[in-house]
């Protein structure tokens, strides 16, 4: 049968659920019912720091159910890694919008206009992450002796950058739907949670725990997600939590989902960032010191702060090589809604601030920003900042050159000199998978039950639009020698996969796909001559499940922060082109070009689809996107004033795809979620730079941006264009 079918990898084939979503039969949370089914609605506080005085309910109750801490079976935690985040709050509040109670009906609009006052005792809140008393997780990194380091420097350069924080902004907004007497067989007393998600493993763990449930009593379901780009890896543990409370109260089924303001009011949003660079370099261009030091705002609860704080710093030094390198992080509590999970994990920040440095360093050595890259990238054989040796899929300088010689980078950047239009780039790199021994611990597993035609995919792995079905068959397809159409993918349903881990960290390819791609390779092996109906009928039903496996030769040390933190890296690098209006002093990019280097494309429209996308929200990142804090609380919770992107704000993509295969990924795949937003904030920066405007801060708002070029029309050192530099 093998030879017959066609490869799949590498060809841009229908995506397995395109057919529902474009005729609209694909069915969203809040599309859902079930017979009695009520709604509920949070009733979260006011304050950001304080505690819980009274609640009262006003008006008649008459259909209310109420539903607070005391009707928690088990524990009061949102279970993730820390358990600082309760449910439903006691007594303290450490933000505003923190969830206090739930209020329950069969009509929404009833719902709507009833009315809880709760009084509290108000204490001072903290809103500045480097004055807090409470620090969730520090990190520090070490390679070689710094002091050393800048005594070979002949200059050094130093430089604090700062980044806002980012709403995820999924078009699908948060919603869940639990129903009591779980339909997982002979599990009486259970619960059954539908929802829109990343993590369905992560919603079950924390399910058992909040409801003192054993693990066969709760089952997870997740329902067609229209986005989640990190902000639905934590929070649906909390609303399960919520819907399930309200289940098993009432006896009936609970649906709870957000409208827009809500969304963007209670849930987490990208982690801002204060990045100071102290950096040795010589005459000729070589980093010989990095000194980093970084602060993350982890908001009220740790959430998933410990492991943004740790790929941040990971990829604080950037795509360089350096000998002399020492990296300290922390992520600190502020009095505003938890920061979480968004696309890139800290990377964004770090690299922002690395990336704009660079471009500093540049300028200060009078070197132009290709050059001073070029001689620093790393290369194969370099090692990173945690000592991680490169293998030969590494493409720091390929992703570079490719970049500059299809953009005309150095004759574009003459070109634009003294007008109002500058040209920027920047250089990054992004790992794959759980960082070091994280993928170890995680122990993902996957299933492939053999089917009369081909089989079926069992994985806790998500499609939340990124095309997670349509890429894990591919490579099914092609490892099992069976037709595309004839992989199909079971729902990401916790009572029929396996725990293949969370759909998050760049992993889903690289390691859940290579997971599949073992399991296939065996049940070829298995059926040998036969065809999959003929097996069947031999001997039964296959199912074939394996677990991850470390390559061999990868060492992580937890404990001094060293080793391999990443089977692989993706290599990428912009160029962005930007135009400042005299008068308004708004931002627009006019031109942008991107090259990643990802290994292999399983499905390049999907890949390049990820690409711009990803660019896309990185562009709103460092232009546009501003979140407004007021007193603890977005000022700005809709979309009239929370800006994002629209295609007329998206300048014309160029997207290049270089292959550079890893030797343990599928097909020689890498991950590609989250590395294109990475880019964008600093290589706008950088061009804002070459237009005059010295920022060291985004997004890059017209008011930012009139301020930065009246301080710095006076102090600028001239921006003529040096004589062009030969490279080669
Ligand atoms: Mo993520 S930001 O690893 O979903």
């Amino acid at each position: 049968m093998s030879s017959r079918a066609r490869k799949a990898v590498g060809r841009n084939v229908l995506r397995k659920e395109g057919h529902d979503k474009v005729t609209g039969a694909a069915r969203y949370i809040d599309d859902l019912t079930f017979p009695g089914l009520l709604h509920a609605r949070t009733i979260r506080s006011t304050i950001p720091a304080g505690e819980i005085v009274k609640v009262r309910f006003k008006g008649d109750r008459a259909g209310f159910t109420l539903v607070d801490h005391h009707d928690i079976p088990g524990r009061n935690i949102v279970a993730l890694i820390d358990e600082d985040q309760p449910c439903l709050a006691e007594r303290k509040i450490r933000h505003v919008a923190e969830p206090i109670l739930l209020l329950v009906h069969e009509d929404r609009e009833k719902l709507r206009a009833a009315d809880v006052q709760i009084e509290y005792r108000p204490s001072t809140p903290n809103y500045d992450p480097e004055r807090s008393a409470i620090t969730f997780k520090k990190i520090a990194i070490d390679k070689g002796d710094l002091d050393a380091g800048f005594a070979a420097a002949d200059v050094i350069v130093e430089g604090e950058y700062r980044t806002g924080l980012q709403e995820q902004l999924y078009i699908e907004t948060n919603g869940v739907i639990a129903v009591p007497g779980s339909s997982v067989a002979g599990a009486a007393g259970g619960i059954t949670v539908y929802g829109s998600m990343q993590c369905p493993y992560y919603v079950h763990r924390a399910l058992v725990i909040l409801l003192g449930l054993p693990a066969g009593k709760v089952r997870v379901i997740q329902t067609e997600t229209g986005g989640g780009f990190g902000g639905k890896e934590e929070y649906p543990s909390m609303m399960a939590g919520h819907a399930a409370l309200a289940a098993l109260k009432t006896g009936r089924p609970v649906k709870l989902v957000y409208d827009r303001v809500e969304d963007m009011l209670a849930t987490t949003k990208r982690h801002p960032s204060i990045v100071r660079h102290r950096t040795g370099v010589t005459r000729d261009g070589r980093l010989t010191a990095i000194d980093i030091d970084a602060v993350l705002d982890g908001g009220a609860y740790a959430t998933l702060s410990a492991v943004v704080l740790s790929r941040g710093m990971i990829h604080a030094a950037g795509p360089y090589r350096c000998d002399h390198i020492r990296i300290r992080g922390r992520a600190t509590m502020t009095n505003t809604p938890p920061n979480g999970a968004f696309r890139g994990f800290g990377a964004p920040q770090t690299q922002f601030a690395a990336e704009v440095h660079m471009d500093r360093i540049a300028e200060r050595l009078g070197l132009d920003p290709v050059r001073v890259r070029e001689i620093n990238a790393l290369r194969p054989g370099d090692t990173t900042a945690t000592g991680q040796r490169l293998g030969k899929d590494s493409s720091a300088l390929q992703v570079l050159r490719e970049a500059v010689t299809r953009t005309g980078f150095r004759k574009r950047r003459r070109a634009l000199a003294g007008t109002n239009r500058g040209i920027g780039l920047s250089l990054f790199f992004h790992g794959s998978g759980f960082t070091g021994a994280g993928e170890v611990k995680l122990a993902a597993k996957a299933s492939l039950a053999l089917t009369h035609k081909g089989a079926r995919i069992h994985v806790a792995s998500t499609e939340i639009g990124q095309g997670t079905r349509t890429m894990l068959a591919q490579i099914v397809a092609d490892a099992l020698g069976v037709r595309y159409d004839d992989v199909d993918v079971n729902a990401a349903d916790t009572g029929e996969v396996p725990d293949s881990g969370p759909t998050v960290a760049s992993r889903t390819c690289m390691i859940v796909g290579r997971i599949l791609e073992r399991c296939a390779e065996e049940m070829r092996a298995r059926l040998g001559r036969l065809t999959p109906r003929q097996y069947l009928r031999a001997f039964g039903p296959l199912v074939i499940t394996k677990q991850y496996e470390r390559p061999a030769g990868m060492v992580w040390d937890d404990t001094v922060y060293k080793g391999d933190a990443y089977g692989s890296y993706g290599w990428g690098c912009d160029v962005v082109e930007v135009e400042v209006d005299r008068d308004t002093y708004e931002v627009r990019p006019t031109a942008f070009t991107t090259v990643h280097e990802i290994g292999k494309a399983i499905h390049p429209m999907l890949a390049v689809g990820q690409i711009e996308g990803g660019s896309a929200q990185g562009l709103g990142y460092a232009i546009l996107e501003d979140v407004v804090m007021r007193d603890g609380r977005m000022a700005n919770a809709t979309l009239t004033n929370y800006i994002i992107p629209t295609s007329l704000d998206t300048p014309p993509m160029q997207v290049v795809l270089l292959e550079n295969p890893y030797p343990h990924g599928p097909s020689g795949a890498k991950g590609v979620g989250e590395m294109p937003i990475d880019g964008p904030a600093p290589a706008v920066i950088n061009a804002l730079r070459h237009a005059g405007f010295d920022l060291r801060e985004i997004p890059a708002t017209p008011e930012r941006v009139m301020l930065t070029s009246s301080v710095e029309s006076t102090q600028r050192t001239p921006r003529t264009p040096r004589k062009s530099q030969a490279w080669v």
